[in-house]
């Protein structure tokens, strides 16, 4: 048996202690109403939510987030009364995992992936899938996800089914923030690689059969590329300089160099005919886009954009800057028009999905207000006008919040709430928190206190019946 590394050391991991400590246990809770103010009548679906869980202690290193296994934690309400359930995407290697009950793979930064001998032979020298960013629901399926991994179909009880391949088209998965038009039902996805082409995209049809693509973008090197946006028109791809370096990272250096003197290029392409126009500009970092439309003469893009990506050879490491910003994308020119609208560290940056590659009013993020909280942690929920860039503010107090997702009201209004699972870190109890999206600043409608702990996480979608 070959020598697996050792087990990483937990307790001084922020990611793996205090609200982020992963948790084992499976389980369904009926019958949870609300602890606090009263659930709305015009809430009726499931909100689910993704994030890296360990199922067993990490061993070689443990990066957050793209180490971790996936677990869900789905939330379902109706008539006032709320069931709580999760489980793990219980991908082959988890499996194999917990049939000899200790961790197999090492972390992604170690490299280590087991052989024949610990694996078996269908996993021997495979990298672990780890489809633990996101969930979305299309053509029927209710799909966990992340970049670089397979995709996996969930059940009705979140047990997890099958590798979800599009005929074997995305054998290696797709991207962990796929784009669902509520025009046309299509959903664009994009990937990135470590081989050429480096950057492709594709769409996939309602039916979910993959009706365009894979298209490569030409690209010279292979970017880290977390998120991107849509228009009713356009692609857009931000390809930051943040630079996978496999000659580097195979002689000790790092695999990822952030490089800004490349400065950042964003293609726009059209979606009709797959013309790609690049725009060009200073170097800055995204995660994650709140979305994008056509506007008179180009295309907005609203995002959260930081300086640097805080990762990476080269980059100096202290705490990156992070604002909320429009870029403006003229038809006319290559330039890239940064307006900085809302100057606080934020992240998570979500709307009324109903909205996606429309005009929206609202973008709501997970924000920091100043007070001391741990790494990767927020203690508010903003909502934000793009246009004016004004804020109103939920201060969440003890609680660290998560990514708010919009619910829209069932009485098919264009109203809704903001939804998000929170953990109390003075009792390191979780909740499950309503906000009126239009009134954040007054505090939660009502909050579900949960009978376990729901680990900070990532994403998640909002289902309706
Ligand atoms: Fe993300």
């Amino acid at each position: 048996m070959a020598t697996l590394p050792p087990p990483v050391d937990v307790n001084s991991n922020p990611y793996l202690t205090g609200c982020f400590e992963a948790v084992t246990n499976e389980g369904v809770w009926p019958n949870l109403t609300a602890t606090t103010g009263e659930l709305p009548a015009d809430i009726v679906g499931t909100y689910i939510r993704n994030g890296p869980n360990p199922r067993f202690t990490p061993i070689g290193s443990y990066v957050y987030p793209v180490d971790g296994d996936g677990m869900v934690h789905a939330i379902t309400l109706s008539d006032g009364v709320a069931v709580y359930r999760n489980k793990f995407v219980r991908t082959p290697m988890l499996k194999r995992e917990e049939e000899v009950g200790h961790a197999l793979w090492g972390g992604i930064m170690s490299g280590v992936v087991p052989g024949e001998e610990e694996a078996g032979p269908a996993l021997a020298n495979q990298w672990k899938d780890l489809p633990d960013i996101n969930v979305v629901r299309h053509h029927g399926k209710l799909i966990a996800l992340a970049e670089m991994s397979r995709s996996y179909s969930l059940g009705d009880k979140l047990e997890t089914l099958d590798p979800v391949t599009y005929g074997g088209v995305f054998a290696q998965g797709t991207c962990a923030h796929p784009k669902v038009d509520p025009v046309t039902g299509e959903m664009i996805v994009f990937t990135y690689g470590l081989e050429a082409p480096f950057l492709t995209w594709a769409v996939i049809g309602a039916d979910g059969q993959v009706t365009s693509g894979p298209h490569a973008v030409d690209t010279p090197k292979s970017c880290m590329i977390h998120d991107f946006a849509i228009t009713a028109t356009s692609i857009v791809l931000v390809v930051n300089p943040l630079i996978f370096d496999l000659e580097a990272a195979m002689s000790g250096g790092s695999l990822l160099s952030w490089k800004p003197e490349l400065g950042c290029r964003i293609a726009v392409i059209s979606r009709k005919t797959g013309a790609v126009t690049w725009h060009q500009g200073d170097a800055f970092w995204t995660w994650h886009f709140a979305n994008a439309h056509d506007v008179d003469g180009g295309l907005v893009v609203d995002a959260v954009v930081w300086d640097r990506p805080g990762f990476g050879e080269h980059d100096d490491h202290t705490p990156s800057k992070g604002t909320f910003s429009r870029l403006t994308l003229p038809r006319t020119s290559d330039a890239i028009n940064h307006q900085i609208l809302v100057d606080r560290p934020m992240e998570f940056p979500r709307i009324d999905d109903r909205l996606i590659g429309q005009v929206h009013h609202q973008v709501a993020v997970g924000a920091r207000t100043g007070r001391e909280v741990p790494p990767g942690e927020f203690d508010a929920v903003l909502t934000i006008n793009p246009e004016s860039g004004s804020v109103t503010a939920f201060d969440a107090g003890t609680l660290s919040v998560g990514e708010p997702c919009f619910v829209p009201s069932s009485d098919g209004s264009t109203g809704g709430y903001y939804v998000t699972y929170a953990t109390d870190r003075t009792t390191m109890r979780s909740s499950f928190v309503v906000l009126a999206a239009d009134d954040v600043a007054a505090g939660p409608v009502a909050t579900i206190e949960l009978p376990v702990r729901v680990p900070l996480g990532l994403h998640g979608a909002w289902l309706p019946i």
